[in-house]
C-alpha cells in the first residue's frame, strides 16, 4: 500500500511554489540548483564522473542540472514522495536509478547530495539517515550537505512562509557536521553560501572568497568516507 507522503501534495506545482518562495531574491528554482551543481563542480576532483545519488531529489530539479553539468557521471535519486519521483523527467530515467525503495539504492556511490532535505527530516531520525548514506558511499565516497543557515533572518522569513516548508526545522553547520562525523565520515569542508540577491549579482563573484561568513543564505558541509 502505498503512503501519502507531505511532498506528493505539492510534487505537481512544487517548482511554481519554490519560485514564488524565493523570488525576493530576485532568481527563480534554477539559478539555486545551479549554483549547487557549480559548487560542486568547484570542490570534486575535474572531470568528476562517478555515480551520483540525489537524496531527497524530488522532481529531479537539481538531478537534471546535475547530469547537465556532469555528463559523465550517472545520477540516480531518492525521494520518499511517489508523486515527486513520478514527475522526474524521462530523460533522467533512462540514464539513472529514480525511486522511494530505499532497496532499490545500491551501496556504490561516488558522491550523494542531500539538497535541503534535513531541514524536513525529524531530528530524531537525522543521525539515522547519515548512516544509511555513509553505508552507500565506496570506500573515499563523498557526501555533500546543503543547507538552509538558520542564522540568516532573510532565510527564516522565507523559510516562514514557504508553504512546504511547514515543517521545517532547520538546523545549524555544527549540528550538519556533528551526523556527519558520528557516522564516521570526515568532514573536508563547511562553506557559507548564496549570499547577493539578483540586485547585487555584480558582487557574486566574491562569494567564494566569503565562504567562512556566517551570513550566506545557505551553507555546504562536504564530507569524506575513508579509503
Ligand atoms: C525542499 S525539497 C528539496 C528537493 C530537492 N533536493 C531540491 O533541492 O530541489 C525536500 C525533499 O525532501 C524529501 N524528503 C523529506 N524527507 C525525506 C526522507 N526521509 N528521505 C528522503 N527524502 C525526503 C521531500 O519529499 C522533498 O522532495
Amino acid at each position: 500500500m502505498s503512503e501519502q507522503t507531505e511532498f506528493d501534495r505539492f510534487a505537481g506545482d512544487y517548482e511554481t511554489i519554490l519560485n514564488q518562495s524565493v523570488a525576493a531574491s530576485g532568481e527563480d528554482s534554477r539559478y539555486f540548483a545551479e549554483y549547487k551543481a557549480a559548487y560542486l563542480k568547484r570542490v570534486l576532483p575535474p572531470g568528476f564522473a562517478g555515480k551520483v545519488l540525489d537524496f531527497g531529489c524530488g522532481v529531479g530539479l537539481l538531478s537534471g542540472v546535475l547530469k547537465q553539468q556532469m555528463p559523465g557521471a550517472q545520477i540516480d535519486g531518492f525521494d520518499v514522495s511517489r508523486d515527486s519521483i513520478e514527475r522526474v523527467p524521462a530523460v533522467l530515467g533512462s540514464q539513472g536509478v529514480f525511486t522511494s525503495d530505499p532497496a532499490a539504492m545500491p551501496h556504490d556511490y561516488h558522491l550523494i547530495v542531500i539538497a535541503n532535505v534535513l531541514h524536513h527530516i525529524r531530528p530524531a531520525d537525522r543521525q539515522g539517515v547519515f548512516g544509511e548514506l555513509a553505508a552507500r558511499l565506496v570506500p573515499g565516497g563523498s557526501l555533500v550537505v546543503f543547507e538552509h543557515n538558520p542564522s540568516n533572518p532573510v532565510t527564516r522569513w522565507v523559510v516562514e512562509r514557504c508553504p512546504f516548508d511547514h515543517d521545517a526545522v532547520l538546523l545549524p553547520p555544527a549540528e550538519t557536521c556533528g551526523y556527519t562525523r558520528a557516522a564516521g565520515l570526515a568532514v573536508v569542508r563547511r562553506d557559507y553560501i548564496v549570499f547577493m540577491p539578483r540586485a547585487l549579482a555584480w558582487l557574486r563573484r566574491l562569494e567564494p572568497w566569503i565562504s567562512w561568513l556566517p551570513a550566506g543564505a545557505q551553507y555546504a558541509v562536504s564530507a569524506r568516507k575513508a579509503s
